[in-house]
């Protein structure tokens, strides 16, 4: 029986040379590959298509899109999902990819399943966990082979496997609608500072447009659900956000990152749509969330955010968490204005239904007895306690 892999592929160049890798030194006489489309650009799913036709024996691009801003991104802004405070985007598609990779090992009756994660990063976890929820062997070149990203473009071009990256443009780029992340070569180097180059959807906040641009944002139980007045979907929706945030330079991020295994790494995010949804959202429970309910809610985001970055989503606690966090999103209905002018994002106008907000009017003088035992332990403290 040929022995058949199934490779997780996103076209660049890891993951292509994992192909001939996988062929010559584990002895698989099939590779298939698998792409899947979680809002990357058209040219990478085109590109992962081409090499895929010439280098794997059957490819499978499947469209995840949908799947992926329903069930991934709005639990992660009903949760205001972070890690350390920075987006969470390559984090997030993982389990996904892993399970779509899964899905055709199965329907293909493969032996195997492959991933081109190396042994220094996140996402060799994030597909394992998942990969290893089948009885099929898991195979990991690039971990097992130990090599530098300058090994891999030789054995590209020795390979005849074209690869963008270059020797002086080594950047190891990850995508999809929630963000671009950028990593490798001299970036590494956290003393090096991002050159404009790596930059695709955001201008340089210097070059975005002296004329701050205000756009309102509809929140229904959480989610975002128009902009500027029009209904969209939420895969549309993040879309024209990205590029309109994009264009006045909103989301950029250069970042000090502790990975999973402990190592700190440098790593360089774009993401407006995110900035600019994430803050509006934050915002929007500020109107209608109590005291109370936002601090206990800080904790279960933060603990939303572990979790997803170590792409344990399938760790019954994340179900706990999202059981609370949607309970707490059924009120966060409203709309919020965003001010975006110069690569920020700020929230300038809020409302809701459902806002706590006092408008009423009171009778200050009670507040008086209450202020009459405010701080009254500090004042026995200092000896203060005069008259009562
Ligand atoms: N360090 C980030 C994470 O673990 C992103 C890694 C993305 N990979 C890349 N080639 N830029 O989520």
């Amino acid at each position: 029986m040929p022995k058949k892999v199934v490779l997780s592929y996103s076209g660049g160049l890891d993951t292509s040379i994992c192909i001939p890798l996988l062929k010559e030194r584990y002895e698989y006489d099939q590779v298939i590959t698998v792409a899947v489309d979680v809002g990357q650009s058209r040219s990478e799913i085109k590109e992962a298509e081409e090499k895929a036709s010439k280098l794997s024996d059957k490819h499978y691009t499947l469209d995840a899109r949908e799947e992926f801003v329903q069930d991934y991104l709005f639990p992660l802004i009903k949760a205001n999902g972070d890690y350390e405070g920075y987006v969470l985007g390559t984090a997030i598609t993982r389990p996904l990819i892993a399970k779509k990779v899964v899905d055709i090992a199965n329907e293909e009756g493969a032996d195997a399943l492959a991933h081109g994660c190396t042994g220094k990063g996140n996402d060799q976890l994030r597909f394992d966990v998942v990969f290893r929820t089948t009885n099929l062997d898991v195979v990991a070149p690039l971990r097992d082979l130990d090599k530098t990203r300058e090994w891999e473009i030789e054995y590209a071009i020795n390979h005849d496997i074209p690869v963008p990256a270059t020797k002086s443009k080594p950047w190891s780029i990850d995508e999809n609608i929630w963000s671009r992340s950028i990593e490798g070569g001299m970036l590494d180097d956290p003393f090096y500072a991002q050159p404009e180059e790596i930059f695709r959807w955001t201008t340089a906040p210097e070059k975005a447009p002296d004329v701050a641009e205000v756009i309102e944002i509809g929140f229904e139980k959480g989610i975002p659900i128009s902009l500027k007045g029009k209904k969209m979907d939420g895969f549309s929706l993040i879309e024209k956000l990205n590029k309109i945030g994009g264009k006045h330079g909103v989301g950029r991020s250069d970042i000090m990152e502790d990975r999973v295994l402990g190592l700190k790494m440098r790593e360089s995010y774009e993401h407006p749509a995110a900035t600019i949804l994430l803050e509006a959202h934050r915002d929007l429970e500020k109107l209608v969330l109590t005291r109370a309910e936002l601090k206990f809610k800080a904790m279960v985001d933060d603990m939303w955010g572990e979790l997803a970055y170590q792409g344990l989503v399938d760790d019954p606690l994340m179900a706990d968490l999202n059981a609370f966090i949607d309970k707490t999103q059924e009120r966060v209905t409203g709309f919020v204005k965003a001010r975006l002018f110069k690569g920020n994002s700020r929230v300038v106008a809020r409302r809701s239904p459902n806002a706590l907000s006092f408008e009423g009017s009171l009778n200050q003088k009670s507040a008086e007895g209450y202020s009459k035992f405010y701080g009254l332990q500090a004042r026995i403290f200092q000896n203060l306690i005069k008259r009562f």
